[in-house]
């Protein structure tokens, strides 16, 4: 089952930069900050109604989002979907023969989180997460 859109991803050169412009200018609340060294990556959410925007600023050009800045520049990167059990909707997926990037979710800044391969949706990179409190 999946709940609600929890996050928009975007790709940013720099995260501070984003920031000026998200939280200062649009006036959002900046609800987390993490840097995710496996994923080679700071993020930021800020809250927008129900739902949240999350900034992705690479640490290195060879991770995910440095790779994606080189190909297509800032911009949107990603939708993420809410649902109650991660494990259970990338299960379904599996039986499906849904093409993933990720066998098994993981953790990230929303919570377990795992992403389907934009192939499977259209050339949308789709993210399952489940919050954690
Ligand atoms: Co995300």
């Amino acid at each position: 089952m999946i709940d609600k859109i929890h996050h928009i991803g975007i790709a940013v050169r720099s995260l501070d930069e984003a920031l000026e412009f998200y939280r200062d200018t649009f006036g959002l609340h900046l609800h987390a900050q993490d840097t995710i060294e496996d994923q080679g990556v700071k993020a930021a959410l800020l809250t927008i109604g129900q739902s949240e925007i999350e900034l992705l600023e690479p640490t290195r050009p060879d991770s995910a989002v440095g790779r994606f800045l080189e190909r297509k520049g800032e911009g949107l990167h990603h939708i993420c979907f809410q649902t109650p059990d991660v494990d259970g909707e990338l299960e379904a997926l599996k039986q499906k023969g849904v093409e993933l990037v990720d066998q098994h979710p993981r953790r990230g800044i929303a919570g377990m989180i795992c992403f389907l391969h934009p192939k499977a949706s259209k050339g949308v990179l789709v993210e399952l997460a489940t919050p954690i409190d």
